[in-house]
């Protein structure tokens, strides 16, 4: 299913080598990790995937699981956590992170971003590997500067539908900077902008949007749009994503300091669901919906520090993107 993309992810990281490396992937079941975990795996790596399979699925992990380099730790991140060494790095992915979610879920998801951060930050610092820390653009907020850079303080309300995952993950940087404030440990922090593809869950109404408008597009049901749609959002392919998490994960000198990861190509809500109304020749009308609390009015990376730091900057164009994801929705 995925295989010419790992293989573009093999060609654009020839330079970083997972030889001999055995890696724990907290999350390594769901959709970012699932792909993190192929990729170290397709690059020879081995993998110790601990993921309580709440959002993730088995069938995430299927076409790799039965290698002996990977082993799947069935168990919840925000309970202290033993594991066998020797381990060379720890990445933390483990959240849900559907804004569906935020609503059922919200102590579980404050529970995996600041237990769980301490729990996986307790692993690295027993085996004194490195840390690799998913936050979000959501620690922005409502930010004060679109395209927004890594000084950005960001505006999140607290008491808010939103306010469990965008606080947790900020309190969760906080946890990354005192681990190495007191022990010592190299953390590396990577706020991901909105990124889709192969294996990204379709959660229904309320689910990401990629995905959603894809289904309701490719079914000829109503394309849903909240609000007027003029919200922006910028979309970063997968495999973009994943090369810029190993760079950041791997280039010398970024300790601590936060790296925007997404695609700086911004574009509303209403021209998304246009540009799939078009690739799918759907015949789906348009359906206005009320715009959930504190719905972010853009969404857009500055990733001046990623280009300069990391030498990366995404490649897949949306069209490209997009296309790849249909195909992949109607099998
Ligand atoms: N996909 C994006 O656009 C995006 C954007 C910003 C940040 N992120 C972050 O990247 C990470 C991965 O996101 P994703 O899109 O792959 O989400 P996902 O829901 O597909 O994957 C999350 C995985 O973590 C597992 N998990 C959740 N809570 C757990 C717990 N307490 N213990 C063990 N496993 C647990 C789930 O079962 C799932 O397999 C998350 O931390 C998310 O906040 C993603």
């Amino acid at each position: 299913m995925s295989a010419n993309d790992i293989q573009i992810l093999l060609n654009n990281l020839q330079d970083i080598s997972f030889s001999g490396k055995r890696i724990l992937v907290t999350g390594g079941a769901g959709f970012l990790g699932s792909w993190m975990c192929e990729t170290i795996l397709a690059k020879n790596g081995a993998v110790v995937c601990v993921d309580n399979l709440s959002s993730g699925r088995p069938s995430n992990i299927e076409e790799f699981s039965r290698s002996s380099r990977f082993s799947l730790v069935n168990y919840d991140i925000s309970q202290p956590l033993e594991v066998d060494g020797p381990l060379d790095y720890v990445m933390h992915l483990a959240s849900r992170a559907s804004p569906l979610e935020f609503d059922q879920y919200p102590l579980e998801i404050l529970k995996s971003n600041t237990l769980g951060t301490m729990n996986a930050l307790e692993v690295a610092r027993k085996f004194q590997t490195p840390f690799l820390f998913t936050s979000t653009s959501e620690i922005y907020g409502d930010p004060s500067i679109t395209p927004t850079p890594e000084t950005d303080r960001g505006n999140v309300n607290t008491i808010g539908i939103r306010g469990c995952y965008d606080e947790a993950k900020r309190a969760g940087e906080a946890i990354c900077m005192a681990f190495h404030r007191e022990y010592g440990i190299d953390v590396r922090i990577a706020r991901i902008f909105n990124t889709y593809g192969p294996r990204m869950r379709n959660d229904g109404y309320y689910g990401r949007v990629v995905p959603r408008f894809i289904d309701q597009a490719l079914n000829g049901r109503p394309i849903t749009i909240f609000g007027d749609g003029l919200q922006t959002r910028s979309f970063c392919y997968v495999t973009d994503q994943i090369e810029g998490l190993i760079r950041l994960a791997f280039t010398p000198g970024l300790t601590g300091k936060p790296v925007n990861i997404g695609n700086p190509r911004e574009i509303t809500i209403l021209d998304l669901a246009k540009r799939i109304y078009e690739l799918t020749r759907s015949e789906s009308a348009l359906e206005y919906q009320e715009l959930p609390e504190d719905d972010p009015r853009r969404r857009c990376p500055d990733i001046t520090r990623a280009k300069k730091m990391l030498n990366w900057e995404p490649k897949v164009d949306l069209d490209t993107g997009l296309c790849k994801m249909i195909r992949h929705v109607s099998g």
